[in-house]
């Protein structure tokens, strides 16, 4: 069986989902449920009998190796974290404390259990740790994109905390032995993300004819990937990847966000007309993201030549899906936008 951490979240559940429904193995899912954390996503599977849910905190070591200890896993896949680069302007405390500390955590509860393992056990085990390609910092419009030999150079609370992590990991394989593999992928969209990020915000308030609030000039590039080959990379870097090894993974698909704007406007004019008309007409330039990255791209040629991985699904075919699963789950969106939702929207949007 496999250990999961933040299966809760936008990947970690689409992680889950594909996982039982691609291989037999049994899945443990260990949670905290945060706000992002939400079991809602994962109701096909909660009665599966492969699968388990146990809701705890990865700072907590000792309850977390007790888990362990108890799962015997074959495989830790480690996504849990606090992922929102605004709310870690806000509020850096919560991303020192997961994703530094609760890596640290969860890190020393793998090294206990890893050192009671059989000799077989020991050789098979893994260690994935799912990061970002924000640790490598921002880059300028002529630049190579990053490739995993490009220095670290991250500029905001969360990507120093998932850098920090990295090298936590990287520390874990050459000082104690783990057997660990490191992923940086570029940006996910697709089912279940948090509507707090770029495209799920500007669907919901576009259905909602609110504004959609596009950040200085709009013209901040990222490379999006949907989430479902994101989960591939992940389960084939988990197969196949070299101990001790980082990969990054990418989309091979840069775009301004005012681009990614008018594109996500332009398929819910076809999908659901507004008679009020076009929606792009609600796109509002507020206030930059204070030290905001200006461009990110990867080099994905590692994964792809190393492993034979290279995404399914191009930025047109995977965002008609994501409009579409949006459309088809008002429900999700409206019970995610109740509660604390609303405090964060009106902390992050009414000064900028
Ligand atoms: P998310 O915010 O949607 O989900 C995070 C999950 O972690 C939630 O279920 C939350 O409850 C859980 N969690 C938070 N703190 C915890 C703690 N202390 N103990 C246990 N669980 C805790 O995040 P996401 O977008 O699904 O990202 C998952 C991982 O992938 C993160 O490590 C993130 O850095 C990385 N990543 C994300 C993207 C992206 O575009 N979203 C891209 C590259 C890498
Ligand atoms: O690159 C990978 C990273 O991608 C992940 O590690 C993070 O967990 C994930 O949140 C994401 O970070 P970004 O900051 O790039 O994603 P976000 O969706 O917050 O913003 C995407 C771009 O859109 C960014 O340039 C900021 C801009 N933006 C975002 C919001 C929420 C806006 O213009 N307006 C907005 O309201």
């Amino acid at each position: 069986m496999i250990i999961v951490t933040g299966g809760a979240g936008f990947i970690g559940s689409n992680f889950i989902l594909d996982w039982l429904a691609q291989s037999a193995e049994p899945v443990l899912n260990l949670d905290r449920l945060t706000y992002a954390g939400n079991l809602e996503n994962l109701a096909a599977v909660e009665r599966d009998p492969r699968y388990r849910f146990e809701r705890i905190d990865i700072c907590e070591r000792d309850a977390v190796l007790a888990l362990i200890r108890q799962a015997r896993p074959r495989a830790i896949v480690h996504f849990a974290a606090e992922s929102h680069v605004d709310r870690s302007i806000m509020g850096p405390g919560e991303f020192v404390r997961t994703n530094i500390e609760g890596s640290f955590a969860l890190l020393e509860a793998t090294r206990a259990y890893w050192g009671e393992c059989t000799p077989a056990e020991r050789e098979a085990f893994r260690f994935l740790h799912v990061s970002t390609d924000e640790v490598y910092g921002s880059l300028g419009p002529n630049d190579a994109a990053f490739s995993e030999t490009t220095a670290y150079q991250p500029n905001s609370p969360y990507s120093a905390s998932k850098a920090a992590s990295d090298h936590l990991v990287r520390a874990y394989h050459h000082t104690y032995g783990l057997p660990t593999l490191t992923t940086n992928c570029s940006n996910n969209y697709g089912p279940f993300q948090f509507p707090e990020k770029l495209i799920p915000l500007m669907i919901a308030n576009a259905l909602a004819g609110k504004p959609l609030p596009v950040y200085g000039d709009g013209l901040n590039v990222r490379d999006w990937l949907y989430v479902g080959d994101h989960c591939t990379a992940i389960r084939r870097v988990l197969q196949a990847g070299r101990c001790g090894e980082t990969y990054n993974i990418g989309g091979d698909n840069e775009m301004p966000n005012i681009e990614v704007v008018r594109t996500v406007c332009a398929l819910l004019d076809e999908m659901r007309p507004d008679p009020q008309g076009p929606r792009e007409r609600l796109v509002t330039y507020v206030r930059d993201r204070p030290g905001h990255d200006r461009r990110y791209a990867i080099d994905a040629r590692k994964i792809a030549g190393e492993l034979g991985w290279r995404p399914a699904e191009t930025f047109t075919t995977g965002l008609r899906q994501t409009v579409r699963w949006y459309l088809d789950h008002q429900g999700w969106v409206d019970r995610v936008q109740s509660g604390q939702y609303k405090d964060w929207i009106a902390a992050n949007y009414s000064a900028r």
